[in-house]
């Protein structure tokens, strides 16, 4: 089912000091922010070569991410993605083991304009999954 690594996310206390630290120490390409208010997040992306890494911020007063840098204020790795060609597909064979997705369970778009959906991490080994649809466009309407 799941296809390429797409990004590992990491959520940072200081975005610009984050993004300067992939841009100069480690020599990463590294692209300008930005502001995903439906997630509560400003995210910076670092192009990899074979993937890419999610600066994750948070942004306004309910961030998904504002609870999990309280427990670890200087930040941490907070998901991985994977590609699947088909998000619809992929959720209801999901469900239907008894995964839990997150959320009202429907498709929201990403960072790159592709419909997401997260995984409960109790079900994956401890660790938050969002799945990105890379696949043709859905008929439904998002
Ligand atoms: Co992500």
């Amino acid at each position: 089912m799941i296809g390429n690594l797409n990004h590992v996310a990491i959520a940072v206390p200081d975005l610009d000091a984050a993004a300067e630290t992939y841009k100069n120490t480690l020599g990463a390409k590294v692209s300008g922010k930005q502001d995903l208010p439906e997630h509560g997040v400003t995210v910076v992306f670092v192009e990899l070569p074979n993937s890419k890494i999610e600066l994750l911020h948070p942004l306004g007063q309910n961030s998904p991410i504002a609870s999990f840098l309280e427990k670890q204020p200087s930040g941490g790795i907070h998901h991985i993605c994977y590609e699947v060609d088909n998000i619809l597909q992929a959720r209801d064979q999901l469900v239907a083991t008894g995964a839990r997705v997150l959320g009202e369970g429907e498709p929201k778009i990403g960072a790159h304009g592709n419909p997401v959906l997260f995984l409960h991490p109790k079900d994956f080994c401890g660790t938050l999954i969002e799945l990105e649809h890379v696949g043709a466009a859905l008929q439904q309407q998002l």
